[in-house]
């Protein structure tokens, strides 16, 4: 008798368990997160989450020990922010092999966030939907890395918008919901 209810709280307990965890994955990756630690040199902290929305993915940014006015802000090819410089993580996420450009134009680098403009005190703070970026299937941004440059993003120069070092940098994984 005692054996039969053990089975039934168990059974009961395991059923639970893959429940959810069928439930996690038909709902799929909806948020990520990238906490940016600062190169060698410089003192820059942050973080940037994405979150599925309608339309795409909600990038918001929020930067602190910049110098004022703008820094280019992209995704970088490798999630490896090893280096003292962050020279390896690699050029800008391009899955589809087009140009450098604006963030607000479809020939872009899936990478191109444009600018974050920091105020008098060092502080940015970016919000954007932006229709590109994923955080699942081929061209997932998931995994990669967030860079934050010394100097502004012009939005033409190719390939790297001319933006200089990078200043911060921050590998993108996948957040709780
Ligand atoms: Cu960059
Ligand atoms: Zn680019």
């Amino acid at each position: 008798m005692r054996t039969g209810i053990l089975f039934v709280v168990v059974a009961a307990a395991l059923a639970v368990g893959i429940d959810s965890g069928r439930a996690a994955d038909d709902a799929g990756v909806t948020k990520a997160v990238a906490v940016l630690s600062s190169t060698k040199g410089h003192d820059v902290s942050g973080t940037v989450t994405f979150t599925k929305v309608e339309g795409g993915v909600k990038i918001v940014a929020d930067v602190a020990g910049l110098t004022p006015g703008k820094h280019g802000f992209h995704i970088h090819e490798f999630g490896d922010c090893s280096a003292p410089d962050a020279m390896s993580a690699g050029g800008h996420f391009n899955p589809h092999h087009m140009p450098h450009g604006a963030p607000d134009t479809s020939v872009r680098h899936a990478g191109d966030f444009g600018n974050l403009e920091a105020d008098e005190s060092g502080k940015a703070h970016y919000e954007r939907v932006d229709s590109v970026i994923s955080l699942e299937g081929a061209d997932s941004i998931i995994g990669h890395a967030v860079i934050v440059h010394e100097k502004l993003d012009d939005l033409k120069t190719q390939p790297t918008g001319n933006a200089g070092a990078r200043v911060a940098c921050g590998v993108i994984g996948v957040a709780k919901p």
